[in-house]
């Protein structure tokens, strides 16, 4: 594909009616990608039609990725392939967060493992059974065990790379591991379908920016939970729009953050006063996020395009 047919892919999106889904969908479309959103609720978005379909039921989640787009009388082409798939649908234990969006309630720990590995196991082999080249699949930073530990736990060294161990104690973590190592091993079966993981950071969206950022800023010490690190929910859409970019790498794993610690103290500083007794593997650039996305500025290109410091004209 040339990069100017890669502008305009198509590409079914998993949970885009979600809190990060709807924003990464808006960013997608600016770059003229055409969408098609699966989730079990509806998307206020005009230029996207919604499928609804529970992804843990293997033959809803075939048909979902080997449909029509629209609706139309009568169909106007044959069912088109898919050029990627980006899969977001899941559940989480974040009893915090208000939204007006709707979403199912937080739910036992058997069955959030059960939604979270069994709709990404049915996407995954959908996708390479039907012989679609690419997925993104939103995997989290939880998995390196200290989000959702008991009590507190700390990071084996700073900053955090994808080499990390992953330890986690929580299920939420765990069905995410579980999934990354099915991609894993489908990517073996099937080495011609490129396989990203986003080991995704904690979500801001724009309206609750400037909220979230008076919390990190004036507590830094209190972020250790996300790792003095976040993820813009557009900059999210930057990030899936650069792996759509790129293609050839296999199957690979990626912290989804954007570049700068959540705080104004430099990073070094900031880590060797909160965590004295971890070590750090490297330098770190004055604001580097202790989570770092080093892999993905190296393998993607990303660029990130609203670094809290900028969006806050700080
Ligand atoms: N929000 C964060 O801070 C954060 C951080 C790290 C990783 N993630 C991951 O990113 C992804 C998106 O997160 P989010 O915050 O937008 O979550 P969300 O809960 O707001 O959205 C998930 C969407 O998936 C849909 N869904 C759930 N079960 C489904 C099923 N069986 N079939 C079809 N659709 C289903 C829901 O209806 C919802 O719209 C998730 O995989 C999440 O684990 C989120």
């Amino acid at each position: 594909m040339s990069d100017f047919e890669k502008q305009g892919q198509r590409i079914v999106f998993t949970g885009g009616s979600g809190v990060a889904g709807r924003h990464v969908i808006g960013k997608l479309l600016e770059y003229g990608h055409e969408i098609l959103n699966i989730d079990l609720h509806p998307l206020d978005n005009p230029d996207v039609h919604t499928m609804k379909a529970d992804l843990t039921d293997g033959a809803q989640a075939f048909n979902s990725l080997s449909s029509h787009f629209r609706a139309t009388e009568p169909f106007l082409e044959p069912i088109q392939r898919l050029d990627a798939v980006i899969h977001f649908a899941g559940t989480y234990p974040n009893t915090k967060r208000t939204t007006a969006i709707p979403r199912p309630l937080i739910v036992p720990d058997n069955e959030l493992y059960r939604i979270n590995t069994l709709s990404s196991y049915n996407i995954i082999e959908s996708a390479c059974k039907l012989g679609i080249p690419k997925l993104i699949i939103a995997s989290s930073i939880t998995t390196y065990g200290i989000t959702y530990a008991e009590g507190d736990a700390s990071y084996a060294y700073f900053p955090v790379d994808e080499n990390h161990p992953t330890c986690p104690m929580d299920v939420y973590a765990a069905s995410k591991l579980c999934v990354e190592t099915t991609a894993a091993s489908f990517a073996r079966r099937f080495p011609g379908t490129d396989i990203y993981i986003l080991r995704i950071g904690a979500v801001i969206t724009p309206d609750r920016f400037e909220t979230a950022f008076k919390l990190y800023v004036e507590e830094p010490e209190k972020w250790k939970v996300h790792g003095w690190s976040y993820v813009d929910a557009r900059d999210l859409g930057n990030m899936c729009h650069a792996g759509l970019m790129t293609d050839g790498l296999g199957f690979q794993v990626f912290n989804a953050v954007n570049d700068d610690i959540t705080n104004d103290e430099p990073s070094e500083e900031f880590l060797s006063r909160v965590c004295p007794r971890t070590r750090l593997v490297r330098p770190m650039g004055t604001f580097e996020a202790p989570i770092t996305n080093r892999k993905m500025k190296e393998m993607l290109g990303f660029e990130e395009e609203y670094g809290w410091r900028r969006v806050l004209d700080k």
